[in-house]
């Protein structure tokens, strides 16, 4: 089926409703076996990063999936592998609504939802039931703190989730870079990440031991740093033995946007707009990183070209969100492809 031909209907609607409704589509075509009807998956090129087996470097970035409640459906579009989340100890409904709005003039969104979701604990029921995981598929689980818990005790959220998520996961991502839950950003600062990175690895530790497997963590930034911001968290993430970096979630900024419909809403802007941003970011990490462990370049592709630039810019593989809602599922396969030639 022609996303094209799709998009103008869904585009009519409410982008939350929209959202909700292609998925509950994908699951059920997926039930029925319909899947070779959406998207045919590419040949990829197999990459091993964090010592984990990718079948192709393109994934699903956080927050499509929040609640990991359509899993198998989304594996079947052809990604390598597959993020869910952002999920935290207790359900939260999120912010109130409208809360996410397109800006198609410039191929993006804005959205403050607020981890809106069900909760650790329906996810990891929900991850059981898939079969992905039981598969051998990469399944990366976002991790992040309920909107009321102070920020100061924001380590108790993430171990909670570590904990619960552990036997669950491919890797695990610690997200300290949503712009919708209030100060979250800030545990980026060295103080502040020093302290959780001591946390979450310690924990990591003793669970490693319990579980005979050590599960990577990887850790997820914001577009919204400097380039003296980037060094010092590089620093960090090497001195604690983090597994991974991903760069980046959504922007506070709104460069390439102003004028538009939408554009001065409150939350974070992902889409064409931010690629140059994230991809900059992607480029810092590379130099400070000299390899010390891959980066997962997220933010802005749009077509096989814009992956390949984040790989050039120093990205091992990459995600993306918002290029689906613009370019439906025809962008795995042309993301993979583009990932599999020099
Ligand atoms: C509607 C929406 C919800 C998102 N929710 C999450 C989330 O829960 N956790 C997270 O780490 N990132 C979340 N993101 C950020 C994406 O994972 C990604 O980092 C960002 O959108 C940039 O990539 P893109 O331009 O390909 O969308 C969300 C993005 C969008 C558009």
């Amino acid at each position: 089926m022609h996303y094209a031909l799709l998009r103008p209907l869904l585009f009519a609607l409410d982008p939350e409703r929209a959202h909700a409704l292609t998925l509950d589509a994908l699951a059920r075509t997926h039930a029925l076996g319909l899947s070779s009807l959406v998207a045919a998956p590419a040949a990829g090129r197999r990459i091993v990063a964090m010592g984990l087996d990718f079948p192709n470097g393109v994934g699903l970035a956080a927050g499509m999936d929040k609640n990991g409640a359509c899993i198998d459906a989304l594996a079947a579009l052809g990604f390598g592998f597959i993020e869910i989340g952002t999920t935290t100890p207790r359900p939260q409904p999120g912010n109130p609504q409208p809360r996410m709005f397109r800006l198609p003039e410039a191929r993006a969104l804005i959205n403050r939802l607020g981890f809106n979701n069900g909760g650790v604990d329906a996810l990891v029921r929900n991850v059981e039931r898939s079969r992905f995981r039981r598969d051998g598929g990469v399944l990366g689980i976002n991790i992040g703190k309920n909107f009321d818990t102070p920020i100061e005790r924001a380590a108790d959220d993430y171990l909670i989730c570590l904990r619960k998520v552990y036997a669950h996961a491919s890797y695990v991502t610690v997200n300290i870079s949503s712009p919708n839950t209030a100060n979250l950003r800030d545990l980026q600062s060295s103080d502040a990440l020093g302290g959780l990175l001591a946390a979450v690895m310690s924990e990591r530790a003793t669970l490693a031991a319990q579980h005979a497997r050590t599960v990577p963590i990887a850790v997820k930034i914001a577009p919204d740093l400097s380039r003296e911001q980037v060094a010092s968290i590089a620093t960090l993430l090497v001195e604690h033995r983090v597994d991974a970096v991903i760069a980046t979630n959504t922007t506070i900024a709104r460069d390439g946007v102003a004028g538009l419909r939408h554009a001065t809403e409150t939350g974070g802007l992902s889409g064409a707009p931010l690629l140059a941003k994230s991809t900059e970011v992607v480029r810092w990490l590379s130099e400070s990183l000299a390899g010390a462990m891959p980066i997962i370049g997220v933010g802005g592709i749009a077509s096989g070209a814009d992956a390949k630039s984040k790989i050039a810019a120093g990205a091992a593989l990459v995600q993306f969100y918002t290029g689906m809602v613009y370019r439906g599922p025809e962008l795995v396969g042309e993301c993979v492809r583009a990932l599999a030639t020099d």
